[in-house]
């Protein structure tokens, strides 16, 4: 009598927690991709094409500020945007931390130039955080592309612009990029070479701030691979990638490698699921592209795979898709999920 009156007051109990926490969880803030998200102020989160670091445990966002009303054929860049969390889910505007300006056409970051994927890496050794960008200049069409550097003693900036390069050793510079860094702190910069659109990469100086020698074809990844995003997880880099379609979605395509400079082995399409919002599943990426992968409390093992819905007419209106990334024994998965929030999903909290 007494055992089973210890095993009913025990199943209330449980009951009860187990409702507390389904109700807590259906309160707290959702990500919810491919709709668009809004910051503290109940303002659209404008930074797009960007990445997530994370900094005495902050969260910040860098990203694209689109113009309201411009489209890309209007180059609706406007400075590079950043947004402060400590929870990935609720959004804090940190301001422009880098302008372009309309007084001086002639600078490089003169407003009509292309200001695409923000990256940035905090540098241990010079204490610098340090911003690269794809950078075409005003006026001067697609052909070449540079890579700009900015530099700031703080995540939240301002970041001052300091210089351009062209990667890939080539005078065309490079496309979409992904900026690598190791364990030991070395960086890499993975890209897109141009015309030839291959896939190369080159390791970056001490400081970061240019390239330290050649850089050389990556092997095994294919030719046009474009919007590259990498990880490392128990000694083997995976790199989430797209193909070149211009501002449409394709398939996205999944490498592995024992090194940053490969061989790398082609995995196919980490993609499953379908968007309800718009009925794509992998054969188009969600309708995204694939911007960065973010180390989900810089743990080894917790990554968020970040994707852009691009909408070129009205790039203001793009939208993003963040999704766990899963894995079956150590091939990564990404899978759709209409409504997740990070700390119940990797801490089951
Ligand atoms: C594909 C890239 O991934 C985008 O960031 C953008 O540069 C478009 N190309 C432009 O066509």
């Amino acid at each position: 009598m007494r055992f089973k009156l210890v095993a009913l007051i025990l199943l209330v109990i449980i009951t009860v927690n187990t409702q507390q926490i389904r109700a807590q969880r259906s309160k707290s803030k959702q990500i919810i991709s491919g709709k668009h998200w809004l910051d503290s102020k109940g303002e659209r989160i404008n930074a797009h094409g960007g990445c997530v670091i994370l900094y005495n445990d902050i969260y910040y966002w860098y990203g694209e500020h689109k113009v309201k009303g411009l489209s890309e054929k209007q180059h609706a860049d406007g400075g590079i945007h950043c947004y402060a969390s400590n929870n990935l889910v609720d959004w804090h505007d940190q301001g422009m931390v880098l302008n372009l300006t309309k007084e001086d056409t002639l600078s490089d970051l003169a407003f009509d130039c292309n200001q695409d994927r923000p990256k940035v890496v905090f540098n241990k050794q010079t204490r610098k955080f340090v911003l690269f960008f794809k950078l075409y200049i005003r006026k001067q069409g697609t052909k070449v592309a540079f890579i700009g550097v900015a530099t700031s003693d703080s995540p939240s900036g301002p970041f001052n612009y300091t210089h351009k390069f062209l990667g890939g050793g080539m005078p065309n510079g490079t496309g979409d990029f992904a900026m690598f860094q190791d364990d030991n702190g070395d960086l890499y910069h993975l890209s897109v070479r141009k015309p030839d659109k291959a896939f190369v990469i080159g390791k970056m100086r001490d400081d970061y701030l240019l390239p330290e020698g050649k850089y050389q074809i990556c092997e095994g990844i294919t030719k046009h691979t474009e919007a590259p995003a990498i990880f490392k997880k128990d000694g083997v880099y995976h790199m989430l990638a797209s193909g070149s379609t211009g501002w449409a979605p394709n398939a996205a395509r999944y490498f592995t490698s024992k090194s940053i400079s490969g061989p790398w082995k082609y995995n196919g399409n980490p993609c499953e699921g379908v968007n309800p919002y718009n009925q794509l599943g992998p054969e188009k990426t969600f309708g995204g592209q694939s911007t960065f992968i973010i180390p989900y409390r810089g743990e080894k093992d917790h990554f968020i795979a970040f994707f852009d819905i691009n909408k070129p007419k009205h790039p203001f209106d793009n939208l993003y898709i963040w999704l766990p990334i899963q894995f079956d024994k150590n091939t990564m998965k990404i899978r759709w999920i209409n409504e997740w929030n990070p700390k119940h999903f990797f801490e089951n909290k």
